[in-house]
């Protein structure tokens, strides 16, 4: 039981939330090992509104809203919908609402998923908003990150390549700021600098972090998170050109320290195939996490955990 109906950003995740969380997803990774699927959401129904892109967000809440057994609504794109048409974010949800039990919702302009949340009378979930936040995201790499080390406190966790404009690093560093002893090293170019107020957070909790252009300093971190450039949030196109190659994470860059290598994907150019192959490399098993976590949070907003 959890009174959280709404999940619009991760400052809303604490401890004991992530804790809830994560002892469910455990218990649905060991169904969909077991039997693949549970009927315990075969009463509701999900509307997925999608109107950005996404692969992986997009098919994990669909397979674990399958897993579940619910019903599926699907709104894939603004192209299609009454959005085109000049209907409000607001209107969207008041109606989307009255045919489903839940909505989750990718939407394009950073803070429309405040907006969304507030218009909508079921429980809603964000699944990104422009360069905002991707609180799910963030449940998923703090679940694959507990996997491999055994805990959450005391690591230093390097991250790239553009914390300007990144919704999974901004997601991330404020679930992690809340754990004793975890320090930041953000790494970008300087027109990429992580923004102001997630760094003013970061100071006004006495949170050591560091910044740098320097891609060689991952290798003090026990953690290195990658994200691609978000090339399509770029106003200056030549920036992205400027930038695109010369942040890369390569094998040499690696040390004895290098425990884990995350990526939310999809990776572009920020980490060389030939990192695929190293022990510390789980971007592919944290995109599988997507589904037990997804599964897990879905369960707790409709009460059914
Ligand atoms: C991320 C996103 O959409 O913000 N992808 C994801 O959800 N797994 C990262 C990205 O697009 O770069």
């Amino acid at each position: 039981m959890t009174l959280l109906k709404k999940l619009v950003s991760s400052i809303q995740i604490s401890p004991d939330f992530l804790h809830q969380v994560f002892t469910i997803s455990d218990y649905m990774a060991r169904i969909i090992r077991q039997r693949g699927r549970t009927d315990l959401l075969s009463d509701k129904v999900i509307a997925l509104l999608f109107l950005e892109p996404s692969s992986r967000t997009m098919m994990s809440f669909q397979s674990a809203a399958e897993r579940l057994q619910a019903g599926i609504l699907f709104l894939q794109s603004k192209e299609t919908s009454s959005l085109q048409k000049g209907e409000s974010v607001e209107d969207t949800m008041r109606v989307t609402a009255g045919y489903c039990d839940m909505i989750v919702a990718r939407l394009p302009k950073a803070g429309s998923a405040e907006i969304a949340a507030n218009a909508c009378s079921v429980p809603f979930i964000n699944a990104g908003d422009g360069s905002n936040e991707h609180p799910t995201q963030a449940l998923v790499d703090t679940y694959t990150i507990r996997q491999a080390l055994g805990r959450l406190q005391d690591i230093h966790v390097a991250l790239g390549f553009d914390p300007l404009q990144s919704r999974s690093i901004h997601s991330l560093v404020r679930v992690l700021a809340q754990f004793p002893g975890v320090r930041f090293t953000f790494i970008s170019p300087p027109s990429l600098r992580a923004p102001d107020d997630l760094l003013n957070e970061l100071r006004s909790r006495s949170i050591e972090f560091f910044e740098t252009e320097d891609v060689s300093s991952v290798r003090g971190a026990d953690v290195i998170y990658l994200n691609r450039l978000q090339e399509e949030r770029f106003t200056d196109p030549k920036e992205f050109d400027l930038n695109r190659y010369r942040f890369k994470l390569t094998k040499a860059m690696l040390s004895d320290r290098t425990k884990l290598i995350l990526d939310p994907l999809p990776r572009i150019d920020e980490i060389a195939p030939e990192v695929d192959d190293h022990p510390a490399a789980s971007y592919f098993r944290q995109a599988h996490n997507g589904i037990p976590i997804r599964m897990a949070l879905m369960c707790l907003l409709l009460d059914r955990v």
